[in-house]
C-alpha cells in the first residue's frame, strides 16, 4: 500500500479509539462519500453504483444470490474463471438445478467471443460471468467484446475485475457490464478486507437485490414486508470496516494521480520483460497465452517445485506466488502443468528488480543441478 493509504487507515482507527466508532462514523460522512466517488470516477460510473464489500469473493457471491435462477437456466463462464468463482457455480447447480457451459478457447488463448455468442442464440442463458484477468495467467479477456454481445442478446453480465482493476484502465459503461467485482488488496494498492461491486441502474431498476439482504440494504416496513433501498448499498452490509473503505477510496485516488493508461502501459512492459528473460532459461516454460497479456506471469519450471522457489525467493526479498493445479483445473490441465510460478510486477518495480529476480531464477536452478 502507498503511504497515504496506509495512513488513511491508521487515522481512521486512531479517531474510533478516541470518539468511538459511530461517532468516527458520523464525523467523516464526507469523506466515505468521496471514497464511493473515487472508486466510481476509477470505473467511469456514480457513486449510487457502488457497493463496499469484504472482498471480490464476497461480491461475485452478492451479485450471484441476486439473480432469481430457475432449473434449467444455463450460466455461460469461460474455462479460465476464478477457482472460486467456479465453486460457487457448481455449488448453486447443485442447490438450484442451473446449468453450467464453459465456452471453449481459442487455439491461441483466450475465450472464444463468437462460439460465446452462438452458446447464447442456443441455449437460456440467464447469466455470463467472465474473469478479466485469471489469477492463474497473463491472460487478459476480451471483456469489452464478449459485452457487446451480451447487451445485443439482453444477458446478464458479470465481470470479476480482481486482477485487473487498478492494472487496466476499467470503464463499466464500455464493458457493457451488469456487475463487476473487485478486491482493493491487488494491483489497487488497497488494504486487504476490503472489495466492492458495481451494480449497473439495470440491475438496480430490476429490483435486484441479493438473496441475504440486512439492514442497510433494506428497510423493514411492516410485519411481513421490507423494501430494498434505491442504489447499490442494497447490495452492502450493515456494518463495515470503515477505515479500509476509506483507504479503497484514496488508493483510487492514488492509482488515478499515476494514471491508469501509464500504469496499465508500464505493468504490461514488466510482464513482457519478464516473460522475455524466462523464454530464455532452459528448463521454464512461459505459460501465457492469449492476444492480449498483461503484467501477471505464469511460468512452469522443470523439476523445480513452484512452493520451494517461492520460498527461495522470499528469502532474498524476492515476492512471488506459487500455484496449484487447484487454482486453476482447466488452464492448468489444457497446458499439462501442475502448477506454476507466478509472478507479478507492479508500475513501481524497476527494470533492475526484474533482471534481479530472474537472475535469482536462473542461479537457484544452477544449485539444483
Ligand atoms: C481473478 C480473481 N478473482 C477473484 C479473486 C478473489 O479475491 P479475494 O480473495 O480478494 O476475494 C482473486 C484472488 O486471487 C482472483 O485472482
Amino acid at each position: 500500500m502507498p503511504a497515504p493509504v496506509v495512513q488513511t487507515i491508521q487515522d481512521h482507527i486512531l479517531l474510533e479509539s478516541r470518539i468511538g466508532g459511530y461517532e468516527a462514523a458520523d464525523a467523516r460522512r464526507d469523506a466515505m462519500a468521496a471514497a464511493y466517488q473515487s472508486v466510481a470516477d476509477l470505473i467511469g460510473t456514480r457513486p449510487r453504483n457502488i457497493a463496499f464489500t469484504e472482498n471480490a469473493t464476497a461480491s461475485f457471491s452478492l451479485a450471484l444470490s441476486s439473480l432469481p435462477f430457475a432449473r434449467g437456466d444455463v450460466i455461460l463462464t469461460t474455462r479460465n474463471d476464478y477457482a472460486s468463482s467456479q465453486i460457487q457455480l457448481l455449488s448453486l447447480r447443485a442447490r438450484l438445478g442451473v446449468r453450467i457451459i464453459r465456452a471453449p478457447d481459442r487455439s491461441a488463448g483466450g475465450v472464444d467471443v463468437q462460439a460465446m455468442a452462438e452458446l447464447i442464440q442456443r441455449h437460456r442463458v440467464r447469466l455470463v460471468c467472465v474473469t478479466q484477468i485469471p489469477t492463474n495467467s497473463g491472460l487478459v479477456q476480451d471483456v469489452q467484446a464478449i459485452g457487446s454481445v451480451c447487451r445485443d442478446a439482453e444477458v446478464t453480465y458479470l465481470v470479476d475485475a480482481c486482477q485487473s482493476i487498478g492494472q487496466l484502465p476499467l470503464n463499466v459503461a464500455e464493458l457493457g457490464c451488469d456487475f463487476l467485482s473487485a478486491s482493493a488488496r491487488k494491483y489497487l494498492r488497497g488494504p486487504r478486507g476490503v472489495g466492492f461491486l458495481y451494480v449497473s441502474d439495470r440491475v438496480l431498476d430490476q429490483g435486484l437485490a441479493p438473496l441475504f439482504i440486512d439492514m442497510r440494504g433494506a428497510d423493514w416496513i411492516g410485519e411481513d414486508r421490507y423494501r430494498a433501498v434505491a442504489d447499490a448499498r442494497r447490495f452492502e452490509n450493515w456494518e463495515f470496516a470503515w477505515a479500509l473503505v476509506l483507504a479503497t477510496g484514496e488508493a483510487a485516488r492514488y492509482a488515478m494521480a499515476v494514471g491508469m493508461e501509464a500504469i496499465s502501459q508500464r505493468v504490461t512492459n514488466l510482464g513482457q520483460r519478464v516473460r522475455e528473460q524466462l523464454a530464455s532459461i532452459d528448463q521454464v516454460r512461459v505459460l501465457d497465452r492469449g492476444s492480449q497479456l498483461c503484467g501477471i506471469v505464469s511460468a512452469t519450471i522443470e523439476g523445480s517445485d513452484p512452493g520451494e522457489l517461492v520460498t527461495a525467493l522470499r528469502s532474498r526479498g524476492i515476492n512471488t506466488s506459487a500455484q496449484t493445479r487447484e487454482y486453476a483445473l482447466l488452464d492448468y490441465d489444457d497446458k499439462r502443468v501442475t502448477g506454476a510460478l507466478r509472478i507479478s510486477p507492479h508500475y513501481y518495480n524497476t527494470e533492475e528488480e526484474i533482471d534481479q529476480a530472474v537472475s535469482a531464477i536462473r542461479e537457484l536452478l544452477q544449485q539444483q543441478r
